[in-house]
């Protein structure tokens, strides 16, 4: 073992330090220690966009309901969706679903164990295959997530941008480079950890890094600057008014299946604006007389206040109206007719979700 004074910047040393970092600071996790392509292809999944603390009972709960390639397969997708609420990105979960029925039909059931064949499963791009393989198979594949790209661009001093075409390449080829051949799961795990743990966004402990003697970051004042990002994508606002329809103990929901945000989820009848809407103006949108048609009564209870839901790149603006009505909405079109409280059996976003727990604690 070498000391940070004497360490050199080859490639096996970094590796190596990252390897004794790893095995003293690891945290403890379920998807650890396991070989089992399916589970790790899960974990990674969740894990993508999802924080660890708020993935762990996800996960948990996800393998223990679904807990084979072919129970997932076997599998309603509102079911699979229904565990994946509150969790967000869902297409994330419809891709794990039709990947596991592909795994049934054109793998025989059995997890594919060719890097080649692992990126064919819907929703597993470079990053979730190199991590399968290397994780579950000992595949010599670098991951490169987020915390890889920090670490990279801070230990060399890159001010490629990370999201650049050019920056994935660069830093693709480096993370390839920079890996052992000898363990390259355990090496993948430990450089993980090591940007989520150590070389973090803000403010990282640098006097305790094991490796701040050859960061060209640390050197040069730089590990504020990095990573390099392009611009971000501009936010978009939205304006959703959601009618809780009551009619003699039921309501009215509908399926979310644009290619929109919470696709295949549900909701309640959305009237979309360019701004949050007053009564009296939606009692004059032409969708809201629509719905109504034939029906003599129809009395507005309550209205929410509006409520700011923030997603990755759209702020969704919305407010509940609760709606008693006198007789049946005759023209469904897509609209499914349920008993209220059987609400709970749909995959609804967290919005919903949100507006349905405030009215159980009312009742
Ligand atoms: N983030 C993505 N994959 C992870 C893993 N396997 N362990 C911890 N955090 C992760």
């Amino acid at each position: 073992m070498f000391t940070q004074n004497t360490m050199n910047t080859s490639n096996s040393n970094i590796s190596a330090t990252l390897a004794l970092w790893y095995a003293q600071n690891k945290r403890d996790l379920p998807w650890r220690n396991i070989n089992n392509p399916y589970l790790i292809w899960i974990s990674e999944i969740i894990l993508q966009q999802t924080r660890v603390n708020q993935g762990m009972n996800y996960y948990l709960r996800f393998i223990e309901r679904f807990s084979t390639v072919s129970e997932l397969a076997e599998a309603d997708e509102d079911e699979v969706l229904k565990y994946w609420q509150g969790l967000g990105y869902y297409s994330r979960a419809r891709n794990l679903h039709k990947a596991a029925r592909m795994i049934s039909t054109d793998f025989k059931g059995i997890f594919p164990d060719k890097h080649i064949d692992v990126l064919k499963l819907m929703g597993v791009g470079e990053y979730t295959a190199a991590a399968i393989c290397s994780f579950a198979y000992n595949q010599p594949y670098a991951v490169v997530d987020g915390n890889v790209f920090r670490f990279l661009s801070r230990l060399f001093g890159i001010e490629t941008a990370i999201d650049s075409s050019n920056g994935k390449k660069e830093f693709t080829t480096l993370a390839q480079k920079l890996l052992s051949k000898t363990n390259p799961g355990l090496h993948n795990q430990a450089i993980m950890e090591f940007g989520a743990l150590q070389c973090v966004p803000i403010s990282p402990n640098c006097d305790s890094c094991p490796l701040k003697s050859i960061c060209k970051a640390f050197e040069l004042n730089l590990v504020a600057n990095l990573p390099i990002k392009t611009i971000k994508a501009k936010v978009t606002h939205r304006f959703f008014n959601y009618l809780f329809i009551e009619y003699q103990g039921y309501t009215y929901i509908q399926q979310r299946v644009s290619k929109d945000i919470w696709q295949n989820l549900y909701e309640f009848p959305l009237i979309e604006s360019n701004r949050l809407l007053e009564i009296d103006e939606l009692l004059e949108e032409r969708d809201f007389k629509s719905l109504f048609e034939g029906i003599d009564r129809i009395e507005i209870i309550e209205k929410t206040n509006q409520k700011k839901h923030i997603l990755s790149h759209r702020v969704i603006f919305s407010q509940f109206i609760s709606i008693k009505i006198s007789g049946k909405i005759t023209e469904l079109d897509k609209l499914i007719i349920i008993p209220i409280e059987e609400i709970d059996r749909y995959p609804v976003s967290r919005l919903m979700e949100l507006y349905l727990e405030k009215l159980r604690l009312k009742n």
